[in-house]
């Protein structure tokens, strides 16, 4: 044969070859408890024609290990892909903020970040009309902080307890589970239709900015109003950005198609290139930063994540830079088990009571609990913060680092050390001390009502290009909605965004007579800056 062998191989009972370890530069193939295998190719069977023997543990080991490689796929952003990197501070923020990361201009802090997309299966494609994950782990020496983002600044609904049902319709559709995230469908498109609070984030994921060229040339944003606590505990609201250095891009839709049919693995495989070639993507972080009496001048709450904080009005002040350096050494042990949770928060940093956030907060640790098999995630490496960690919990799957010694629990007696760990209130995290009264209820505040007027802020602010990309993206995804109700019902909505996208959808799907346009619990206002 042309094809030389390998040297130190075998020829197997197949006839076929292979390299040996019978050289002392190849490591030896063990099973899992570490007992050298003298054949890997071959069951142990009773006769060489003869059944297949029980006692073959290697062959068990390797089988039953190989059935069990899948774990369940996230509900939500299964697909994605990661990279490591740091943040390095260029602009100290202790002025409002007393957390590590904050105060040391050119300390660097290492991060890992996953891309991703929302809709479809870990299996889908990258190029799709949908909304991007951003979300960044910050291993500070206070602690892991996640910053859990999107591309886009705001959400399709204001309350987590909204979510599943979001989830549900944006996903396949149960009975023929398609589509994926690639085409409209009716369940979408009814459920935001129905819910008119989606609408602001409806107009961004039928902009160009859900068709990113690639997670390079895509923003981030932390979403919610969080607060910075400085060292005397005052509070000031913060809204997180991460703007690209290589710019913002998009595709346009025919490309996305073209792309997404000759390279499903467009996105990855470009991050996986460009860092690979030295060219690592940076992005810079900003803040927001405002605090309750300019909070309380503008027209909608800013715990409501519908609504955006305009950069006219509070300028983006950039802190600090985000580096990615490095492709992981394993997709599996890192870019999918990794777990980011909003509620991973560090010493200076708070949440406010938006309650998509609140909800957010109970949901990522329950459902990784789940999907890494347990409590004890936090001790896979990636997940393992890198500053000295110590507490009392213990046992449960794949126990990594119990206690160590006698004590398991606090406060006890016993000296050091082997009293382990103990609180310290000057060091440990406190939470901002926020007055709370009123009724027990379900019952919003009503400056969460107006659903349109950023909706209308963000159409009216894109170039003239970039509207038509928006026009032509809710005629194609709304021509694919069989149910013509649904249709004139995202109508009635478009047409208090903007009249002439309204008129331009509507002539899109061949209806001539537009409906009645929808009445929100607050009237559209059209004094805001665009
Ligand atoms: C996953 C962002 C709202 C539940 C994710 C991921 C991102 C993200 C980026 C992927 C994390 C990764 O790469 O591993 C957001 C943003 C939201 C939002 C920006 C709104 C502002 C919600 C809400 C809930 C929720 C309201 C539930 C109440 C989940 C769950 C996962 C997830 C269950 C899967 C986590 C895992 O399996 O590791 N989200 N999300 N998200 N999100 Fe959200």
């Amino acid at each position: 044969s042309a094809i030389p062998h390998p040297p130190h191989s075998r020829t197997g009972t197949g006839g076929e070859t292979h390299q040996t370890a019978d050289d002392a530069d190849i490591p030896t193939l063990t099973t899992q408890q570490g007992t050298p295998v003298a054949d890997d190719q071959n069951t142990l069977r009773q006769g060489a024609d003869g059944p297949a023997l029980m006692e073959d543990f290697h062959f068990r080991e390797k089988i039953f290990h190989f059935d069990h490689e899948r774990i369940p796929e996230r509900v939500v952003h299964a697909r994605g892909y990661g990279a490591h990197g740091y943040f390095e501070l260029t602009d100290s923020l202790v002025d409002v903020c007393h957390a590590d990361i904050f105060g040391n201009v050119g300390e660097k802090t290492p991060a890992f970040v996953r891309f991703s997309t929302v809709a479809g299966a870990k299996g889908s494609s990258d190029v799709v009309r949908d909304v991007r994950g951003f979300a960044v782990k910050l291993y500070t020496k206070q602690g892991n902080w996640d910053i859990v983002g999107n591309n886009i600044p705001v959400f399709f609904i204001q309350d987590a307890i909204k979510f599943p049902d979001f989830v549900h319709a944006a996903k396949e559709e149960p009975d023929r589970a398609f589509p994926q995230a690639q085409t409209a469908h009716d369940n979408f498109w009814d459920f935001v239709s129905l819910s008119p609070e989606a609408t602001h984030m409806v107009c961004w994921a039928m902009s160009d900015r859900a068709i990113p060229r690639s997670f390079r040339f895509m923003e981030g944003f932390g979403v919610h109003t969080f607060r910075l606590i400085d060292a005397q505990g005052r509070s000031t609201y913060v809204k997180f950005h991460w703007k690209p250095r290589q710019g913002l891009q998009s595709v346009v839709w025919n490309e996305a198609l073209k792309i997404n049919g000759a390279d499903p693995d467009f996105h990855r495989r470009d991050l996986w290139n460009a860092i690979n070639a030295g060219d690592y993507p940076e992005w810079d972080l900003g803040v927001q930063l405002f605090d309750d009496e300019f909070a309380d001048r503008f027209p909608f709450d800013i715990l409501d994540a519908t609504k955006l904080i305009p950069e006219e009005l509070v300028p983006i002040r950039r802190v600090g830079r985000l580096v990615l350096n490095r492709v992981v050494d394993n997709f599996f042990a890192e870019t999918e088990q990794v777990a980011f949770c909003t509620q991973n928060i560090v010493p200076g940093i708070d949440f406010t009571n938006d309650p998509l956030l609140q909800g957010r907060n109970f949901s990522y640790l329950d459902t990784q609990t789940k999907r890494l098999g347990g409590p004890n995630f936090t001790h896979i490496p990636i997940n393992a913060p890198k500053c000295p960690f110590h507490n009392f919990q213990q046992d449960g799957h794949m126990a990594m680092h119990n206690p160590k010694g006698r004590a398991n629990y606090e406060p006890n007696s016993w000296p050091q050390p082997q009293g382990g760990p103990r609180e310290n209130p000057r060091t440990g995290y406190s939470s901002f001390p926020q007055e709370q009264s009123g009724a027990k209820t379900r019952e919003r505040s009503a400056a969460f009502g107006d659903h349109y007027s950023q909706a209308r802020q963000f159409y009216i602010s894109q170039t003239p290009v970039e509207q038509t990309h928006m026009k032509d993206a809710f005629v194609f995804e709304l021509s694919k909605v069989e149910t013509p109700a649904i249709r004139m019902r995202m109508l009635t909505h478009l047409r208090n965004v903007d009249e002439t996208l309204a008129r331009g959808v509507a002539d899109g799907l061949g209806i001539t007579t537009l409906p009645d346009a929808a009445v929100g619990p607050l009237p559209v206002r059209t004094d805001l800056p665009p």
